[in-house]
């Protein structure tokens, strides 16, 4: 019998090798590699174009309940569709506790919300705010067996935070039950303590987010982290790495030999805290994120941080809040001050495009560091590998062929349901021309061609522990 679908012609890139091969799939799974293959039902030409496995976003927010008026924009549906049309195949969306809520009730709520509205797989990780023995004992074990394989705590936000022996509590489970903490560094008191002195200052506007959030607070907490981690001896992945600061402090963990994965996202490589606008301004608002963007000296460190290994992962932490929009940054009109201004900005879809043309059209990084960060590191850390994160005999077929024509970023031409982007006017070198999730497209590169309900949930495995940090 035919192939369901035949790549032709692809210069296939995973992130050990380059090489020229067709691609057949059958029943969503890579079954051929080689030339000349058998005939597929469907046949695309990739014309000696790149493909690449599918991204792995390991780190978005999709449809989290949140204190009023703030609501995310993004459901599972158009999160999803976004991704896919940015050539992301998989996400990993967080099932957040609320204090006081069971985690089981917590991840059931999700499931709901997810129901069947995803075009592309998914899992989740917990976010766990409220460690009391019950889910310490009983819930977390038993989420991390049934593939709810990670989980992030919070050093910051008052709904969400953890104290020092808290932290040290979950990250003993993790250890004893194989899971992968993540972990968001940022010294709360110190905010506190900065937000209102600049307030008092009338300091209010969105620029002041950044003087709320300086480098040092990040720097300090990831020290902690760091150094809670280590009394435990258990792995732990930093998220969304903003500069230099809290950089040193990972190269320095993984010098001792602690097992230190850190994360960074497109805000930290393209986005400044200029961009958060000047006095009297409120536009910034759109790029206000935790921690914040830095300088372009810090820029310049991250792309390091991507080009030498310091960095495992790359995530969009996409967290859609519209601009003009009650539930939003501006609530109904307002200009209220930056520590009212909900926190993130949308990044699904942009994700891949821009590090593969700012990273590996410009010869910043080569192409099988770029599908390590984006797609093989993800997998292979939060338990998805082989399954995704690679193109091999046995693989899903999620696959994006990249285009090669420029492309100039437009929020009209983006599938989110946010009403901006950071990136609006930015020209790309490239777009991927087709995604493909276990063997349907889409994305044919003008349209979204996928189907809500194709997505499916996936339960992960452990952290596959033989991954390769150069560093
Ligand atoms: O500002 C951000 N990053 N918002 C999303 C939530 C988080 O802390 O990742
Ligand atoms: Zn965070
Ligand atoms: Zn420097
Ligand atoms: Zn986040």
């Amino acid at each position: 019998t035919a192939f369901d679908l035949v790549i032709r012609n692809a210069k296939l890139c995973t992130a050990a090798d380059v090489f020229e091969t067709d691609i057949a799939i059958k029943d969503g799974v890579v079954v051929c590699l080689g030339k000349k293959l058998a005939k597929g039902t469907r046949e695309i030409d990739a014309k000696g174009r790149t493909v690449t496995p599918g991204g792995v976003d390991a780190h978005c927010h999709l449809d989290q309940p949140l204190a009023p008026p703030a609501r995310m924009a993004d459901d599972f549906e158009t999160g999803t569709r976004s991704a896919a049309c940015g050539g992301t195949t998989t996400i990993i969306p967080f099932a957040a506790q609320e204090k006081g809520q069971s985690l089981i009730a917590a991840v059931e709520d999700y499931h709901q919300r997810a129901g069947d509205l995803s075009c592309i797989d998914y899992s989740f990780h917990l976010i766990v705010s409220d460690p009391t023995p019950e889910v310490l004992d009983r819930e977390l074990p038993e989420l991390i067996a049934k593939g709810y394989s990670s989980f992030k705590i919070y050093m910051t936000y008052d709904d969400l935070k953890l104290d020092d022996g808290q932290i040290l509590d979950v990250l003993d489970i993790a250890r004893r039950h194989g899971a992968l903490p993540m972990i968001h560094a940022e010294n709360s008191d110190c905010i506190k303590w900065l937000t209102k002195r600049l307030k008092a200052r009338g300091h209010t506007a969105p620029r002041y987010h950044a003087d709320a959030r300086p480098a040092i607070v990040e720097r300090e907490a990831a020290h902690r982290a760091i150094s809670l981690a280590e009394l435990v001896d258990v792995q732990l992945l930093i998220v969304h790495v903003s500069g230099i600061e809290a950089i040193e402090q990972i190269q320095m963990a993984k010098a001792r030999g602690v097992n230190i994965h850190a994360e960074t996202c497109p805000q930290y490589l393209f986005l400044t805290a200029a961009d958060l606008g000047l006095d009297g301004e409120y536009e910034g608002a759109q790029c206000v994120c935790s921690p914040p963007p830095r300088d372009p000296e810090n820029q310049k460190h991250v792309w390091r941080g991507l080009e030498n290994g310091l960095f495992s992962v790359f995530s969009s932490d996409h967290a859609p809040f519209k601009y003009d929009d009650a539930a939003g940054k501006k609530p109904n009109g307002c200009e209220v001050d930056f520590d009212h201004i909900p926190n993130g900005i949308p990044g699904l879809e942009t994700r891949l495009p821009l590090l593969y043309s700012e990273g590996v059209l410009t010869g910043r990084i080569p192409v099988t560091r770029f599908v390590e960060l984006t797609s093989t590191n993800p997998a292979k850390l939060y338990g998805l590998y082989p399954r995704k994160g690679t193109l091999a005999i046995g693989s899903d077929a999620d696959l994006v062929i990249w285009g090669d024509q420029p492309v100039t970023i437009t929020n009209d031409a983006l599938h989110h349901a946010v009403d901006y982007t950071p990136y609006e006017g930015r020209v790309l070198g490239a777009w991927p021309a087709y995604t493909v999730s276990r063997g349907e497209v889409v994305w044919d590169g003008k349209q979204y061609t996928g189907r809500k309900g194709h997505g499916e949930f996936i339960a992960r495995s452990r952290p596959f522990q033989e991954i390769t940090d150069d560093q």
